[in-house]
């Protein structure tokens, strides 16, 4: 059967990695704007200042965003290099790309619209209109090629003034702050989005929570209470986008590392089931179903989680379940309850080594059967329509002398995952799209890097903020556009 016809292919970035223009345009900070650069072996850092006024970089953390302390203020320190800042200047370069997505042949272009661009603080009662026109030019740009866009409305940029003032989604204004702004871009963009996502990748919160050190309960409480109140703002926004215009196509948007039982010990599958619970179902039953679900409530019991769950929240989890279901999927992941010296290490994966797959330079598991296996299990759990909307590799390239790229390892990548989606339509899974992730080079959000790339096009700029951000077409580039003309049918490099 293979892909349906008109199945959206096409590419995903997100503002913080990829717009730039940080302090123009009237736009307001975020956190990665005070987050510094990294390596897959040292953590990015985020720069603050304490109540005496001294300077510090503290490793930043997936799971919490809050203030390391009490009077402290985040802050740009003199010295320090902060990739996204000007990031691969989409703001300055979004004709140029997009007609270079236009050129590859995108049917959807995914991208996220920047908060603090449109509510500098978040908390101003009226948008920014320089930033509403900018991202009205981007989705009028994309249309004349006909490009369906696909906007993540919150990306991991919360304004640095809520996360100061609130804590890290740890007060109920959150969900108020968040309403208005999503009011602003549904009805603003009415007639040139469609297709929306309310929160990238949510269940980062709970997902990497005793991953990578030790949690307590209180860690679980702000975990559990962080996502409470993106539920409920969520649903609120899926509720008045379909109010607003009842064709749009609302989704929630995951992080699929898919997890595995090490052996067949009947307790490390239990381990990895309660895992599935902790890392996807905790999320995507809340976003799907309405309410939490079962295994939420042995969480709850386990880290003795309160929650402020209200009876007018659990009517609008209700009635603002989305329409589509949307991943991100990069590798997969063991779990065992077995002692191990052979575990994985990398930026953002854990576990113990799978013998049967390889790893990237970056640690993670390249597994495409991983990807049939995700698409079916996500499918017959939730059955709505899914998108496959971050996928690729993060590797080095190198430009030769005459300007090529020859990324062939990107497209060995591809290959064998874009078989694994057509399997899954095969055995019956909704899929209707498929953007992959950094189309065009952005800095990476777990490193801060810009040597890990995964994009078809490539962009002049490196970790050491130097390049003129040209822009230039990779050995993929070619593959891709041939792949899309063909809906899939022609993988041949
Ligand atoms: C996802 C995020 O976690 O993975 C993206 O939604 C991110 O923002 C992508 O860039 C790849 O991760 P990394 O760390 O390689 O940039």
């Amino acid at each position: 059967m293979g892909f349906p016809k008109g199945f959206l292919w096409g590419g995903a970035t997100a503002a913080n990695q990829y717009e730039g223009g940080w302090n123009e345009g009237g736009r307001g900070p975020a956190l990665t704007d005070v987050t510094t650069g990294g390596s897959v072996n040292s953590p990015r850092m985020v720069t603050w200042i304490d109540k005496d006024g001294n300077p510090h970089k503290t490793p930043q953390t997936p799971c919490d965003d809050s203030l390391p302390e009490e009077g402290a203020h985040y802050a740009v320190l003199d010295g320090e290099l902060y990739p996204n800042h000007e990031a691969t200047d989409f703001y300055h370069h979004y004709k140029e790309d997009i007609a270079l997505f236009a050129e590859m042949g995108f049917k959807m272009f995914r991208m996220s619209i920047s908060w603090s661009r449109l509510y500098p603080t978040g908390v101003e009662e009226t948008p920014n209109q320089e930033g509403v026109e900018f991202y009205r030019n981007v989705f009028t740009e994309l249309k004349k090629y006909g490009i369906e866009p696909l906007v993540t409305i919150w990306h991991f940029d919360t304004p640095l003034y809520l996360v100061e003032k609130y804590g890290d989604w740890q007060h109920r204004d959150y969900v108020k702050y968040f309403e208005r702004y999503a009011r602003t871009v549904l009805t603003e963009y009415n007639g040139l989005v469609k297709y929306w996502l309310t929160f990238n990748e949510i269940n980062n919160t709970i997902s990497f929570l005793g991953m990578m050190a030790p949690a307590s309960d209180a860690d679980f409480q702000k975990a559990a209470t962080h996502l409470h109140y993106q539920f409920v703002a969520s649903a609120i926004t899926v509720k008045m986008a379909h109010e607003i215009n009842p064709d749009y196509m609302m989704g929630c948007m995951l992080s699929l590392p898919t997890q595995y039982p090490h052996t067949c010990d009947p307790a490390d599958v239990l381990a990895t089931e309660h895992a599935w619970q902790k890392s996807v179902y905790y999320c995507g039953d809340v976003q799907c179903f309405g309410d939490y679900g079962p295994s939420a409530k042995r969480i709850w019991d386990q880290y003795h989680i309160v929650l402020d769950y209200t009876d007018e929240d659990k009517k609008i989890l209700k009635e603002g379940t989305v329409d589509m279901f949307t991943f991100s999927y990069y590798m997969s992941m063991n779990i065992t309850t077995h002692q191990s010296d052979d575990m994985v290490s990398g930026n953002f994966t854990f576990g113990v080594r799978n013998p049967h797959l390889v790893y990237s330079d970056w640690g993670w598991a390249v597994d495409p059967t991983g990807l049939t296996y995700t698409l079916e299990k996500i499918y017959d759990r939730y059955r709505r329509p899914l998108m496959v909307v971050e996928n690729g590799l993060g590797a080095f390239d190198t430009v030769e002398e005459d300007g090529s790229i020859h990324d062939g390892y990107r497209i060995d990548y591809y290959i064998p995952h874009i078989k694994a989606m057509s399997e899954a339509i095969d055995n019956h899974v909704d899929l209707i799209g498929y953007t992959t992730w950094g189309c065009i080079d952005v800095v990476s959000a777990g490193t801060g890097e810009m040597r890990k790339r995964y994009g078809f096009i490539y962009v002049n700029k490196h970790d050491d903020g130097t390049g003129d951000m040209s822009r230039s077409r990779k050995d993929s580039f070619f593959w891709y556009k041939k792949v899309i003309a063909s809906n899939g049918e022609d993988l041949s490099k």
